[in-house]
């Protein structure tokens, strides 16, 4: 092969690199399909799926669903007039969290981290470092549906099994 030949596949290969992170760089955060934005946020949309009933949940104060498939175990309650809606995992090593329905967090009883309900799963303490997954959920009449997940649920590299 010769230098010039060299020279000419090198400078293919760089204009390649440059043309691919110009791209990226245009598109930023989307994944294929699954990304959609809210009021200025993200969050990744799936099957839209009826959780449970509006009237129950102001009840008993939390109703226990999986979302989006059933090996994902969630937790819907009602906080300050407000249906909110959570991964149980926790963010740390992916405990089952316990729910305490007096002050709305979860507690992790594995090292002891724990959540805020009413700040959209925002951690207070503990060895966790990320908020927990909030499930989004639309109201409809008596209806609660779950739509779509901010963040990742523990232990997934995406939030659908395939
Ligand atoms: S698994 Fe929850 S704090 Fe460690």
């Amino acid at each position: 092969m010769s230098k010039q030949t060299i020279r000419n596949e090198r400078r293919g290969f760089f204009k390649a690199v440059a043309g691919a992170a110009a791209t990226a760089a245009a598109s930023p955060a989307l994944f294929a399909g699954e990304a959609k934005h809210e009021g200025g946020g993200a969050y990744l949309a799936y099957d839209r799926k009826k959780i449970g009933s509006l009237e129950a949940l102001k009840k008993s104060g939390t109703l226990n669903f999986s979302y989006p498939d059933a090996q994902s175990p969630c937790l819907a309650v009602y906080v300050d007039g407000e249906v909110k809606a959570y991964s149980t995992l926790c963010t740390h090593k992916g405990c089952p969290l316990v729910y305490n329905n007096d002050n709305h967090t979860f507690v992790c009883p594995c090292h002891f981290s724990k959540f805020d309900a009413a700040k959209n799963g925002e951690m207070i303490i503990g060895q966790a470092t990320e908020e927990l997954p909030r499930v989004y959920v639309e109201v409809k009449g008596d209806e609660i549906v779950a739509y779509g997940i901010d963040g990742l649920v523990f232990g997934r590299e995406s939030n659908k099994l395939s």
